[in-house]
């Protein structure tokens, strides 16, 4: 399906196993989902936006197939990532007697995939689970990789389990009610992975700003990214080691969120302001070229996403970078590009340096 040359990953990832990506693919959600257990009823969870947008079009699909659809819609958005909300479903479940065979179904965002998975992965010491993404980000990153997880007030994702979906059903046609600001944020991520490990990918969405919610064209920005991070996955399982490339721009980027409040910045434009530091600091170092560094800060701009933060101190967001879970001893660990398409990991740098970089991210 893909328009572009399909020199890399070349065998299918391990992690690609009961994923489909395909427009149209949410008309046979019935069929796909009666392959992962012989039921009569299913379980669908959503938030209310996607229920109110998906939830006939999938309900119709699955009772097309001859299943009954049990539904349950949670309030949207992170605040529903609880153990409170968790037991909401669970109580659900309980109540209608659901059975170890019956799967459950996310039908949303990332959130509603953390969350209904986690439920999934528990509930009767585990069902069967299928996740339908709804947002650029939960296509390409959430719903791949078997992570789920509730968060708890003492931080994001701190309770959850290793537990893949038994199928995910990725359809680009669903990411067309997408607000455009979301649609332009999860860019961010595309636009990471591309620098991580696909130049083939960045010149594509280059010559693509003109056109960034044609379906053709996220089709093949979902598979291609899809691909990556099944493949990235398949060699770090348990999130040990080379996962950690996937957290390009991020270190700024959670610290950003922390400092601001969650809300402040979505994710994805967070992020895009620390691919901009952590592309500033690898050209700072010669691990990479001020020429491509600018490019691709030329390219998270083009898009509409932002390259600066303003309105909180740049030493309150060194501080919360030395807070983060993942650094140890206070030591760092950067992830650097070295060239277009490719990264490397584990890199420390000098904290002089990386005060001032933090201090040229400021537009205040
Ligand atoms: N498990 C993982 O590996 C992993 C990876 C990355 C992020 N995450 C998690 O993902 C979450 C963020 O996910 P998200 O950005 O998808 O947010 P989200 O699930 O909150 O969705 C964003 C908003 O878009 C709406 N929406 C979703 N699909 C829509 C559609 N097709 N049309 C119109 N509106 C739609 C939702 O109702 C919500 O209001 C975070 O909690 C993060 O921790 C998990
Ligand atoms: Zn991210």
């Amino acid at each position: 399906m893909s328009g572009l040359p399909d020199t890399h990953p070349r065998s299918t990832p391990k992690s690609l196993d009961g994923v489909t990506i395909a427009r149209g693919l949410l008309a046979r959600t019935g069929q796909i989902v009666k392959d992962v257990a012989p039921t009569r009823r299913v379980f669908l969870c959503s938030d209310d936006n996607v229920m109110g947008i998906l939830g006939d079009p999938v309900t119709h699909a699955l009772t097309s197939a001859g299943l009954r659809v049990e539904t349950h819609a949670v309030r949207p958005g992170e605040e529903s990532k609880s153990l409170q909300v968790a037991a909401g479903i669970y109580n659900w479940l309980a109540a209608r007697r659901a059975e170890r065979r019956e799967p459950l179904i996310a039908l949303g965002g990332g959130c509603v995939g953390d969350l209904v998975g986690f439920v999934a992965a528990t509930y009767a010491r585990g069902i069967p689970f299928v996740q339908i993404p709804t947002t650029l980000l939960a296509q390409i990153d959430s719903s791949i990789g078997g992570k789920v997880a509730v968060d708890l007030p003492a931080g994001k994702n701190l309770v959850g389990a290793f537990y893949p979906a038994h199928r995910v059903i990725i359809d680009p046609n669903a990411l067309a009610t997408l607000p455009r600001p979301q649609l332009i944020a999860d860019y961010a991520e595309v636009i990471k992975t591309a620098v991580i490990f696909d130049a083939d990918l960045f010149n594509l969405i280059e010559a693509s700003t003109h056109k960034l919610d044609d379906p053709e064209l996220l089709a093949q920005l979902v598979q291609r990214c899809v691909r990556w991070k099944a493949k990235v996955v398949d060699e770090d399982p348990e999130d040990r080691g080379i996962r950690a490339i996937l957290n390009y721009g991020h270190t700024i980027a959670h610290a950003i969120e922390t400092v601001a409040g969650y809300g402040a910045y979505r994710h994805g434009e967070a992020v895009a302001i620390g691919m901009v530091g952590a592309g500033r600091l690898a050209a700072q170092t010669g691990h990479w070229t001020e020429a491509e560094a600018t490019r691709q800060n030329t390219l998270l701009a083009a898009i509409g996403l932002p390259t600066t933060f303003t309105g909180i101190q740049p030493a309150h967001v060194l501080d919360a970078m030395l807070r983060d879970k993942k650094v140890q001893n206070g030591i760092i660990r950067w992830v650097l590009p070295t060239t277009l398409g490719h990264a490397t990991v584990n890199v420390e740098l000098d904290p002089t340096l990386v005060t001032q970089t933090v201090h040229t991210l400021t537009s205040s």
